[in-house]
């Protein structure tokens, strides 16, 4: 394999095979093929596309860069492992279901294996939420992460160098090259982490909006029916809902204070809204795809959830007594006239969240985890000038000045209310 030729037919419009994804990947991987080589080939992608077949080639050779967790499936006595699955969200504006639904699905005796990500661009991540409770640990090893997964029915923790490799150093050249937003390589980066757990199924929270990657409905359903294929393709049971995210999701945005919203749901203080509804229509297809029938509003009032939750977090070095960080000033955020919220630019809020100290501007950065915003104003809802948009919860009042006018200006208010959009559009798969 000559690196130069496959960028070349690629280039030109023809397809590659799959030993020449797999010897290109894994050159790159071990790094026999240097990063101009790799970034060419990634435009190339970009500009031309990949069939399917070539999109599923990418995303075997990128878990075979790596190791695959391996599970005992034989437990001791002869009875099989329980059914093991997970959950992907393609990320959103206080899009926090993980913790909710890994020990919920953990408490029903299905095991959670769950290997999340941190904040990427405007969208928080599930490891920093996490991080806010103290002491929690998000670097397991590949080793305690089968043991744990084993042990308690879940765990929450971030990529191993050892899971799908190629993937990390793509996704780093992609992020400098301007070859992120590029459907295949997308499928491949999320799937090759995602089929790499060796789970037996996985569910997809593939969102559209202004909140989400993928802006409008018809990119982000493109997004799911291939990964579903891929994933089906490799002999997994696979399904995705597409969910609304044109305004954030629960009440709450930022870390700790996203903690304190799905606490409040897993003991039974919050029995309602949309975080929930997307949480139960996620853990209802993971039951389905694990053949159990459970009614999961019932588990959730029973405590089991939470009592995993606890265990979880204790498995993982946190202390889930501990109180949660609090910011030092609240601040309600006033609308500059009246009418009704027609739209909302919901990754403003994300932004608002990074410049109140809450998210990263670079990767060194250090995170303030109590920052953020409760109780936004939807879609729909009715206010007049001087009531609160959203509360804002921060530490320092110049970051705090930049934050409120992001968040005013990601309100579009009118005289009419907007047009209603369904919270779960479609399910694929
Ligand atoms: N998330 C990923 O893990 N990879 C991508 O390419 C995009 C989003």
């Amino acid at each position: 394999m000559i690196p130069a030729q496959v960028i070349q037919r690629k280039r030109d419009g023809h397809g590659l095979t799959e030993a020449e994804i797999r010897d290109f990947i894994l050159g790159f991987t071990r790094g026999e093929i240097p990063d101009y080589q790799m970034s060419a080939l990634a435009m190339a992608v970009c500009f031309q596309g990949m069939t399917g077949e070539e999109t599923m080639s990418l995303t075997r050779a990128m878990v075979e860069s790596g190791e695959t967790i391996q599970w005992n499936r034989g437990a001791p006595g002869g009875r099989a492992l329980p059914f093991l699955a997970d959950k992907h969200s393609t990320g959103g504006i206080g899009d926090k279901t993980s913790l909710i639904l890994a020990p919920l699905m953990a408490a029903i005796g299905l095991r959670v294996p769950m290997v999340s990500g941190r904040g990427l661009g405007p969208t928080g991540g599930t490891l920093d939420k996490l991080e806010s409770i103290p002491g929690y640990r998000t670097n397991l090893s590949l080793r305690e992460v089968a043991e744990l997964t084993d042990r308690v029915g879940c765990v929450i923790t971030g990529q191993t160098a050892e899971l799908a490799p190629a993937d990390k150093k793509l996704y780093a050249l992609r992020d400098v090259t301007a070859t992120v937003s590029c459907l295949p390589l997308i499928v491949a980066s999320i799937m090759s982490k995602k089929l790499a757990e060796n789970v037996d199924g996985l569910v997809l929270d593939v969102k559209w909006g202004t909140g989400a990657f993928m802006k409008t409905r018809a990119d982000s359903l493109a997004l799911a029916r291939a990964m579903v294929e891929v994933g089906q393709r490799y002999g997994k049971k696979v399904v995705a809902l597409q969910t609304d995210m044109n305004q954030p999701l629960g009440r709450c945005i930022g870390n700790a204070l996203e903690v304190r919203e799905c606490l409040d749901i897993l003991t039974g203080k919050l029995t309602s809204g949309d975080l929930l509804d997307v949480t139960l229509a996620l853990g209802n297809e993971m039951l389905a795809l694990a053949g159990v029938k459970v009614d999961l509003r019932a588990t959730l009032a029973s405590g089991a959830a939470w009592q995993k939750f606890c265990e979880m977090v204790v498995a993982q070095g946190g202390n889930p007594a501990a109180p949660l960080l609090v910011a030092k000033y609240l601040k309600p955020i006033p609308a500059t006239k009246s009418g009704f919220v027609r739209e909302i630019a919901c990754d403003q809020f994300g932004y608002a969240v990074i410049a109140l100290g809450g998210g990263r501007q670079k990767a060194s950065d250090t995170i303030d985890f109590c920052v953020g915003f409760t109780d936004p104003k939807q879609r729909g809802d009715r206010v007049r000038a001087g009531e609160p948009l959203a509360v804002m919860h921060y530490n320092d009042a110049g970051k705090a000045a930049v934050a409120e006018q992001l968040v005013q200006q990601a309100y579009v208010i009118g005289d009419a209310p907007p047009p209603v959009l369904p919270l779960i559009v479609e399910r694929i798969g």
